[in-house]
C-alpha cells in the first residue's frame, strides 16, 4: 500500500487529534479493501494524494472534547472522509478539473466513467461502514447529510453561467454542498459523545459555519491562490462559468463596462480573460470582502464552541477556525 501522506493546514500545531487520524488512515485503508482492482487503484490513488482530513478530525475532536474514547469515533471519521471523497471524485468529473491535491485528477488519469463509478464505491462502502456501527441516529445523520450535498452540486449546476444569481442563492448552494458535511462531521462528534440536543445543535452549527467560512476561502483561492500550494488549478471557476462570491460582489461594485466583462465572462466562461477579470476583482475589493464574509462565519464558529467545557480538543477547534481562513491550501 502507498504511505498516505497527509497535507498539513498551515502552523499545524500538535493537535489531540493526529494520533487519532493515523488510526483513521489505517482504518480508511482497511475498509478500500475490493475484489475489483481497478476500485482500489483509483480511490488508492485519490485518497493517498493526501488532503488534510478536516472531516475525520472535526469528528474526533468534537468526541474527545466531551469525553468520547470508543473505537467507533474512528470508524465514524473515515466514512465522513469516503463521503468527501466520493464528492470530489464526482465533483471534478462535474467540474471538469484536471488537477486535485496536486495530481493529475482521477477523472484525468482513469476517465469520467471510472471516476463516477468508483464515487459511487465510495458512497455505498460508507453506508456499509454505517450500519456496522449500528446506531439509527448516526444513520439519520449521514443519510440527511448526503442527501444535502447532491441537492447542493444540482443547484449549483442551475446556477451555472449565470450572472444574475443571488448573494443567497450562492450561499445556499455552499451550505447544501460544503457546510452539510462539516455540519454532520461535528454533530456526529457530539452525538457519540452523549450531548443533550443544545449541545448537539451548537456543535453542528459551528460546523456549518466553520464549512461556509472554509468554502468562501476556498472560492476565494480559486482566484487569489497558487496552483502549487492549493494542489488545484486556479481559475476553474471563471473557466466554468461559476457565479462565486468574488464574481457576485465585484459586478456589485463594479462599473459598467467591468460588469459587462464579468457577466460575459459568467455567461460563456472565459478563462483567456482571467487576467483581465482577475484585475476587476481585486480592485474592486471583493476579495477582500470575500475574505471577510469568511472571517465573520469562522467567528461565529469560534464563540460557538464557548458551549464545550475547556480542553485540548476544544482549542484545537479554536486554532482549526483560524486556520481555516488563513490557509493557502
Ligand atoms: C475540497 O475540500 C472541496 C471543498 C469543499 C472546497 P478540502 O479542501 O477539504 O479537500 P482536501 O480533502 O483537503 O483535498
Ligand atoms: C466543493 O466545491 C465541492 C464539493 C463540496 C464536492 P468546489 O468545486 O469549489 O471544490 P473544488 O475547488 O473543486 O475542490
Ligand atoms: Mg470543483
Ligand atoms: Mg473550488
Amino acid at each position: 500500500h502507498p504511505v498516505l501522506e497527509t497535507n498539513a493546514l498551515p502552523a499545524a500545531a500538535a493537535d489531540p487529534a493526529d494520533a487519532g487520524l493515523q488510526r483513521v488512515d489505517v482504518l480508511i485503508r482497511e475498509r478500500l479493501a475490493s475484489d475489483v482492482a481497478l476500485i482500489e487503484q483509483i480511490s488508492a490513488y485519490i485518497i493517498g494524494a493526501g488532503g488534510k482530513r478536516i472531516r475525520p478530525r472535526l469528528v474526533l475532536l468534537f468526541s474527545e472534547a466531551l469525553g468520547f474514547d470508543g473505537d467507533e469515533r474512528h470508524e465514524l471519521a473515515a466514512i465522513v472522509e469516503f463521503i468527501h471523497t466520493a464528492t470530489l471524485l464526482h465533483d471534478d468529473v462535474v467540474d471538469e478539473s484536471a488537477l486535485r491535491r496536486g495530481r493529475a485528477t482521477a477523472n484525468a488519469v482513469f476517465g469520467n466513467a471510472a471516476s463516477v463509478l468508483v464515487g459511487d464505491f465510495l458512497y455505498s462502502r460508507a453506508f456499509q461502514m454505517m450500519v456496522s456501527v449500528n446506531r439509527m441516529r448516526v444513520l439519520e445523520v449521514l443519510a440527511d447529510a448526503t442527501n444535502v450535498i447532491a441537492e447542493g452540486e444540482v443547484l449549483q449546476l442551475l446556477n451555472m453561467h449565470d450572472p444574475d444569481v443571488s448573494v443567497e442563492s450562492y450561499l445556499r448552494v455552499i451550505r447544501y454542498k460544503t457546510a452539510k458535511l462539516f455540519e454532520a462531521s461535528a454533530r456526529l462528534g457530539a452525538v457519540l459523545g452523549g450531548a443533550d440536543a443544545p449541545l448537539e445543535e451548537a456543535c453542528a452549527e459551528f460546523g456549518r459555519s466553520l464549512g461556509t467560512a472554509f468554502q468562501l476561502v476556498d472560492d476565494l483561492l480559486d482566484y487569489d491562490g497558487r496552483a502549487d500550494e492549493l494542489g488545484k488549478n486556479i481559475g476553474d471557476d471563471l473557466r466554468e462559468g461559476k457565479p462565486t462570491l468574488p464574481l457576485l460582489l465585484a459586478m456589485e461594485r463594479a462599473g459598467d463596462a467591468d460588469r459587462q466583462l464579468i457577466r460575459q465572462a459568467i455567461e460563456h466562461g472565459q478563462l483567456e480573460r482571467l487576467p483581465e477579470i482577475l484585475g476587476i476583482v481585486r480592485r474592486s475589493g471583493a476579495l477582500d470582502a470575500t475574505r471577510q464574509a469568511a472571517e465573520s462565519e469562522a467567528a461565529k464558529a469560534r464563540a460557538l464552541l464557548d458551549a464545550l467545557p475547556p480542553s485540548r480538543a476544544r482549542d484545537a477547534l479554536l486554532d482549526l477556525c483560524v486556520r481555516s481562513v488563513h490557509r493557502s491550501s
